[in-house]
Parts: structure tokens; sequence; C-alpha cells
């Protein structure tokens, strides 16, 4: 079977990781793939901002606990985090932002490795707490989040997945 259409048939969240280090390299791939989605008129407002490790992660896991008053929240506690934001001022940041993060599933889970879309800072990023780290990690004021992935090497198979929803051709 054609290898794109292979990776898209069998993707699928993964949210546990192992210790083990994500090569650089992979992130950058992975970053090169997110910036190559589609985006409403070409636009391209966005940024995919990489976090490595656990310290600068959990910083803002916890930021982002705090927030939401959901105590030891670790975002499943991956490797690499990718932050996809956005200018809050474009009209399609939601949808192209998804794009973006497709690319990212489909691209981490071809170098093989777990991924899954963290929705929480799309609830807080402008509470100050919050803010704050993400400033420091560079993603601009003007942003929003609207989708992180967690990334990291997989503990653990994939899951069997039940399809619930309808396709229909018509003609
Ligand atoms: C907009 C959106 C937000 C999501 N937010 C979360 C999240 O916050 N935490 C989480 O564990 N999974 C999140 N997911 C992943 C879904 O739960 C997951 O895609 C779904 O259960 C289907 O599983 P699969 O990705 O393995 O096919 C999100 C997915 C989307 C599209």
């Amino acid at each position: 079977m054609n290898e794109v259409i292979n990776a898209i048939l069998n993707r699928r969240s993964c949210r546990s990781f192992t210790r083990e280090p994500v090569a650089r390299e992979d992130v950058e791939t992975i970053l090169d793939c997110a910036l190559r989605a589609p985006s409403a008129a070409g636009k391209q407002t966005w940024q995919f901002t990489a976090v490595m490790g656990e310290e600068k992660i959990q910083r803002l896991a916890a930021a982002a606990g705090k927030a939401l008053s959901r105590e030891g929240y670790d975002m499943y506690d991956p490797t690499v985090l990718i932050i996809t934001s956005n200018r809050k001022d474009t009209k399609f940041r939601e949808a192209d932002n998804a794009c973006a993060m497709e690319n990212i599933y489909l691209s981490a889970n071809a170098l093989g490795l777990g991924c899954v879309w963290i929705n929480q800072l799309y609830d807080c990023f402008d509470d100050p707490g919050v803010r704050a780290v993400l400033r420091e990690y560079g993603v601009p004021d003007d942003h929003g989040v609207y989708g992180c992935a967690a990334i990291g090497h997989p503990a653990g198979g994939p899951r069997d997945k039940e399809l619930v929803g309808k396709k229909l051709i018509v003609g």
C-alpha cells in the first residue's frame, strides 16, 4: 500500500512515553512537516515551538495545572512538547493549526514516535502564569495556543480503534 495512505490509516494517539530522548533531527523533521501544512490564504501566521526535556515541559504543565486547578497535571510526561500557536487575530487560526497538528501526528508516527494532542493550553494561554512561561520559551504575546503535541518514544503498543464516524458515497 502507498506509504502515506498507510501512515494515515495507522495513525494513533499515544499517551505513555519512555524516558529515551528524541533525536533533535527528528524534532527538526516534525517541525518542517508542520511548517508545510496548508493554511487559509497561505498566510502561515503560526509558530511551532518545540520544548525539549522534562524540566521545561513540566514547568509549563505546572503553570497550566495551576491555571486550571488540576494539581499534578503533567501533559502525559512527554520528552518533547510542540506548542502550535498562531496570531489571535488570524481568522482561521484554529483550522490552520489543526492541519499542522495532523502533519505533526503523522510525521511523529512515521519516525516511530508516539504523539498525542494536548488541548489544555487552549483554555489558559492568557493566564498570567502560563503566559510568563510561554514568553520565556519564545511564544509571541499576540499568539494564542491552539494545540500542543506531546511526543516521545512510545511505552507500549497502540490499541485497536473503533470507527464511529460515517462515510457516504453518493452516485
Ligand atoms: C481538537 C482535539 C483536541 C484533543 N485534545 C486532547 C487532549 O487534551 N488530551 C488527550 O489525551 N487527547 C486529546 N485529543 C486526542 C483525541 O482524544 C484522540 O484523537 C481520539 O481519542 C482518537 O484517538 P486516535 O487519535 O488514537 O485515533 C485531541 C484531539 C483533537 C482533534
